[in-house]
């Protein structure tokens, strides 16, 4: 390297600290991207769960007569026309299996397995139709909750379901579920 050049290139490292001294002095305010908005009780009303004592079930109701024609138009298409389910489409029985859990071929179902009727009510209301979640409506996912109750004989086939019929809905695998007795 020429003298003239280290000099030269000295003079750019000073230039250079310089710039960036001068930048830490004066920072420049800091532009924060406008996203976002405020949440609304609209936008809430999508996020909720029902636990077993029904607290947040909406008003509303259905009879399983009611719920067949939903059950045809919303639900059959990957359940089967009698709930039997449909391997290759990922979608379970929802009912048969009662009595199953303790053979060698458990079949789990709502009626052989699920331990509370309002779960029924808000895994549909949440989650289906599988490709329309939230488009029932409440008396809709009503209705389609009593048809598959009765279907598999947990409820009579005339009994109304409702905020207060739901949860007092005696699940037949309900005591078979025991609590962990081990330390967590
Ligand atoms: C497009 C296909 C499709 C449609 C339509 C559909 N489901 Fe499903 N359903 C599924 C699939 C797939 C699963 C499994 C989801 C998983 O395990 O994450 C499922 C799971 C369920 C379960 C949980 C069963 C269990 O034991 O885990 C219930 C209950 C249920 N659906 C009810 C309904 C009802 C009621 C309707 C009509 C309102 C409906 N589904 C419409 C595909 C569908």
């Amino acid at each position: 390297m020429s003298p003239l050049r280290f000099v030269y290139s000295f003079l750019l490292v000073l230039v250079t600290l310089a710039r960036g001294a001068s930048v830490r002095a004066d920072p420049q305010p800091i532009a924060l991207p406008d996203l976002g908005q405020a949440i609304t009780e609209g936008d809430l009303a999508g996020y909720f769960a029902i636990p077993p004592s029904g607290a947040g079930l909406p008003p509303g109701g259905g009879t399983p007569a009611q719920g067949e024609l939903a059950y045809a138009n919303h639900c059959a298409a990957c359940h089967g026309d009698k709930m039997q389910g449909m391997p290759a489409l990922g979608a379970p029985a929802l009912t048969g299996g009662r009595g199953s859990l303790a053979t060698g071929k458990p079949i789990k179902t709502v009626e052989s397995y699920w331990p509370y009727p309002t779960t029924l009510f808000d895994y549909i209301k949440r989650a289906m139709p599988f490709d329309a979640p939230g488009s029932l409506t409440n008396d809709e996912v009503y209705a389609v909750t009593a048809y598959i109750l009765a279907s598999g004989r947990v409820i009579e086939s005339s009994e109304l379901i409702d905020a207060s019929t739901l949860p007092k809905v005696a699940m037949p695998n309900r005591d078979g579920f025991i609590p962990d007795p081990r330390q967590h």
